[in-house]
């Protein structure tokens, strides 16, 4: 039976979509963009091709999946992304600015101010509760310890743990603790998240719960999304997918245009 409950989630579902969609129509407006970039790990005598030539376009308000097998090249692209490795050759330009010539300190700053994680592993302090482990990203920005955990409490809800504001990481299930991973994300309201493998350790029930999730939070504040991973269900739940083979991108999916639903390249 279809509870109003449900109907109504049903509906705000439905009409995040049509907003994302106009806003993303409207403007498209380019928050990521690869030229031509190539990275080689040297390894004794042999060279390891981990990237061999990405261009790729990602635009505001799109939640993108980059999806290959295990090897492929996922993690090293998201790494290069965020500007926690140098690329070999290329440009990889983020809101405007060129990560590849930023210095360390630099590339420090534009993280905090425009980027949020989701890892595999949630990566929580143990020792803290939810609204702590939320609030953590804040501390940098020198807000103070009041707001901090406004805002912290403030994105709990929006997650669905109003309940759990005081629990400890061992006392939420893994489904959870992700969510507070997902919480912490989003509490400096980046431009950008970065999710590598995030379901990677929960089950496959779990694992759309937390896809949804991310789905209607970035949808609402408009934010974009680039998530890795190896399972092509979870990938379809993006509005287009990379795929990855070889540390190349071999086709373009986009899950918004169901009559126009793929270009070969
Ligand atoms: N630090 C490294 N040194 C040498 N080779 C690496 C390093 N990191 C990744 N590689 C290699 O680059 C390729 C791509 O790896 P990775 O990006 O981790 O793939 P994925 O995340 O898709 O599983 C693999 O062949 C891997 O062995
Ligand atoms: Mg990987």
């Amino acid at each position: 039976m279809l509870t109003a409950k449900v109907a109504y989630a049903l509906f705000l579902l439905h009409t995040n979509w049509i907003r994302g969609e106009d806003k993303l129509s409207d403007t498209k407006q380019t928050v990521i963009n690869i030229r031509d970039l190539y990275k080689i790990y040297r390894v004794g005598d042999t060279k390891v091709k981990a990237l061999n030539g990405v261009d790729l376009t990602i635009y505001k308000g799109e939640f993108c999946a980059i999806v290959g097998t295990s090897g492929s090249g996922k993690s090293t692209l998201l790494n290069m992304l965020a500007g926690l490795e140098k690329p070999t050759k290329g440009e990889i330009v983020i809101a405007g600015e060129h990560m590849e010539s930023k210095s360390e300190n630099q590339l420090v700053r534009f993280r905090r101010e425009h980027i949020g994680f989701i890892f595999q592993s949630f990566n929580l302090m143990s020792t803290m509760d939810a609204v702590e482990n939320v609030s953590l990203p804040l501390n940098f920005q020198g807000i103070d310890k009041k707001e901090r955990t406004r805002r912290a409490e403030e994105v709990l809800n929006l997650v669905g743990l109003s309940k759990h504001k005081k629990h400890k990481p061992t006392q939420m299930s893994g489904g959870q603790q992700q969510r507070v991973g997902v919480a912490r994300a989003l509490v400096v309201a980046p431009e950008i998240i970065f999710a590598d493998e995030p379901t990677g350790n929960l089950d496959s029930n779990t694992s759309k719960e937390v896809m949804e999730l991310m789905k209607k939070v970035v949808r609402e504040k408009n934010q974009t999304l680039v998530m890795v991973t190896h399972d092509e269900k979870l990938a379809s739940f993006a509005d287009r997918i990379f795929q990855i083979s070889d540390g190349k991108i071999i086709k373009i999916i986009d899950n918004r245009q169901p009559d126009l639903s793929f270009e070969e390249i």
